[in-house]
């Protein structure tokens, strides 16, 4: 029997190490989900070898080939419509994009922030949670709103603060997590679980109807 696996195209900036957990997750073969392209803004993003790897389609869009943002996320669809996306997954993908970009993609574009939203948006969030004295800081996976790192949530992991934390050591707690919930999301997507309702998005098949899923341990909650 043939399985038709939801098709996301992975755009990114820079390390991929995001992308290495979904790939990694999709290589099982119960994976709901398959990469069939990684699209990069920068030609020496790291992540584009991994995906090369992994014998995975890439195509570079460089941002500085375009006059203005208008102009590169209408290429940037042209780009990423030839692989036929069921799912648009940002992965350090680190572009503001356009609210004409954003409505093409609509309940079908996600992205992996690294603090626990909505405190911390943009950038700096490591350090900006040490400095805010919070105890808890973490990731949240949320759908792509027109608004910079806001959209309905669908899933979180929180971490310690520790007191000898500094941005490194802190932001390494919050990607080991990051590579959890990461491919969660997407397996949950594909199984065409999640549904949103105003701000929030209900998981179905989990007991525990809140939006947003606090995690420390992953394992706990799928
Ligand atoms: C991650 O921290 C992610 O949350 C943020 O950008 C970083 C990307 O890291 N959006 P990587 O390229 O996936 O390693």
């Amino acid at each position: 029997m043939t399985v038709v696996k939801t098709r996301c195209v992975v755009l990114i900036s820079g390390r991929g190490s995001n992308l290495e957990a979904i790939l990694k997750a999709a290589g099982a073969p119960d994976y709901p989900a398959a990469v069939v392209a990684v699209v990069s803004n920068k030609v020496d993003a790291l992540g584009l070898q991994l995906a090369r790897d992994a014998g995975i389609p890439v195509a570079v869009v460089p941002n500085t080939d375009y006059p203005d943002r208008v102009a590169y996320d209408r290429a940037l669809q042209t780009v990423v419509d030839t692989f036929e996306p069921d799912l648009v997954v940002l992965a350090g993908f680190m572009r503001i994009l356009t609210p004409e970009f954003v409505a093409h993609y609509e309940n079908r574009m996600i992205n992996i922030h690294p603090s626990l939203l909505p405190a911390f948006t943009g950038l700096h969030t490591h350090q900006r949670a040490l400095d805010a004295g919070v105890r808890f800081h973490g990731c949240t996976v949320h759908f792509v709103t027109a608004e910079l790192d806001h959209g309905p949530i669908i899933v979180q992991a929180a971490v310690e603060v520790h007191a000898d934390d500094d941005a490194h050591s802190l932001g390494a707690r919050v990607l080991s997590e990051e590579h959890q919930i990461y491919p969660t999301a997407v397996r949950w997507f594909a199984e065409g679980r999640l549904h949103i309702a105003g701000q929030g998005v209900r998981v179905e098949g989990r007991a525990d109807p809140l939006s947003a899923v606090v995690a420390p341990r992953l394992k706990a909650i799928v």
